[in-house]
């Protein structure tokens, strides 16, 4: 699985580096979420759809 996330999108709600920090990080200058590794170990994988499912912004994209 890969995992993407829109900066145009995100408004820095948190959820998902709450949800899955081994994924994602705030930037400290906006706030906003990207993602660590675009390529999500398979431990991970439910927890980054449970991070896509949370976002307010539909910030979060998986392939
Ligand atoms: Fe941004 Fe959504 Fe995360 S708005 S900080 S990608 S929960």
């Amino acid at each position: 699985m890969k995992v993407h996330v829109d900066a145009e999108r995100c408004q820095g709600h948190t959820l998902c580096a709450m949800i899955a920090p081994e994924v994602f990080e705030l930037s400290d200058i906006d706030g906003h979420s990207s993602a660590i590794t675009e390529d999500v170990p398979a431990e991970l994988e439910q927890k980054v759809i449970e991070a896509v499912n949370s976002c307010p912004e539909g910030a979060i994209s998986v392939s």
